[in-house]
């Protein structure tokens, strides 16, 4: 049996419809069952819903109950180290054979990841999980596309998107190319002891972002380049919490030290997936960026 994490989150729920897309078997751990039906979980074919806590091995003998292999993914939040190290725990206690962590590696050039809280804790994981004692792989993705989702609301109001990169490059992957990638990982196994990167085919300025945003909805699209600052107080109006703005400000701070971004799709290639073009991944997006989703 195959366990997948997080399945309420963004990578998880699209992992778990391609196991349904595929018609193969999967148990999805959610906090909360009603929240996962809400999520568009409930009645999908072959999926098998199971609550329980990450952090709580108590909570957790029917998720990892018969399960040979999961895919461990959780939020990005001061807790995550510890949500994940001691989920590895109760997976090595409950027999667990091979744990893949969903990880994350930026694809800028000469990025130092001791600068960025989320990079140095997906590293500590995986250093823990690599001594854990079981089989171990690390799927390392760059920048998501659906971040720029975020976005949607400034470009179909204003024709616009506000950020603070300058011309930094950053070479962003489509969450359902990493889906198809890491059902086929878990669903065929193998890759042991192996670190997997994945961007998306393009090294992208925003100001090109923008242009492929445009031709994919037809309406003009510009980058307004702001300063840190008012990226910040911009965040911290729309809610973010200040501890994660930090976050961001450091990730923020090494991507304009690192202005160049890499594309490597060598992952892809391994598991005969398709690297999804911006445009393409914006057009199916085309009704939210144009205001009307
Ligand atoms: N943003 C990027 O561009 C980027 C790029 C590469 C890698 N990453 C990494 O990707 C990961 C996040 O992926 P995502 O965006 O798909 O996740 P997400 O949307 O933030 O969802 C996180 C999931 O983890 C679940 N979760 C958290 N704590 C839990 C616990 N104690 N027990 C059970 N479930 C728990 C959440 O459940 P609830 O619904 O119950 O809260 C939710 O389903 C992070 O580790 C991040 O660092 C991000």
């Amino acid at each position: 049996m195959i366990l997948v994490t997080g399945a309420t989150g963004l990578n998880g729920k699209a992992i778990v419809r391609e196991f349904a897309r595929q018609k193969h078997q999967v148990r999805a751990l959610v906090r909360d069952l009603n929240r996962a039906s809400a999520a568009g979980l409930g009645g999908l074919a072959g999926v098998e819903l199971v609550d329980g806590d990450m952090r709580r091995a108590e909570t957790l003998g029917a998720a990892l109950d018969g399960v040979d292999r999961v895919l461990m993914i959780s939020t990005a939040a001061q807790d995550m180290v510890e949500t994940q190290c001691r989920f590895i725990d109760a997976c090595k206690q409950a027999g667990v054979a091979h744990v893949v962590k969903f990880s994350g590696a930026e694809s800028n050039i000469g990025y130092d990841a001791t600068k960025f809280r989320f990079t140095r804790m997906h590293e500590e994981v995986e250093r823990y999980l690599e001594g854990a004692g079981m089989a171990w792989t690390h799927l390392r993705p760059s920048q998501f596309m659906q971040v720029y989702l975020r976005d949607a609301p400034t470009i179909a109001a204003e024709g616009a998107f506000y950020l603070a990169l300058g011309g930094t490059e950053l070479s962003p992957v489509d969450v359902e190319d990493i889906a198809k990638v890491a059902v086929r990982l878990l669903r065929d196994g193998g890759h042991e002891g192996e670190s997997l990167d994945m961007t998306g085919p393009e090294a992208l300025t925003m100001s090109d972002i923008a242009a492929r945003i445009s031709q994919a909805i037809g309406k003009p699209v510009r980058y307004v380049d702001i300063s840190p600052q008012d990226r910040r107080r911009n965040l911290l109006a729309a809610g973010v919490p200040a501890d994660f703005a930090d976050a961001l400000d450091e990730q923020l701070a090494e991507r304009l030290r690192r202005p160049k971004s890499r594309v490597h799709l060598a992952t892809h290639e391994m598991f005969g997936v398709r690297a999804t073009p911006f445009v393409e991944f914006a057009q199916r997006h085309a009704a939210m960026l144009r205001g009307g989703a």
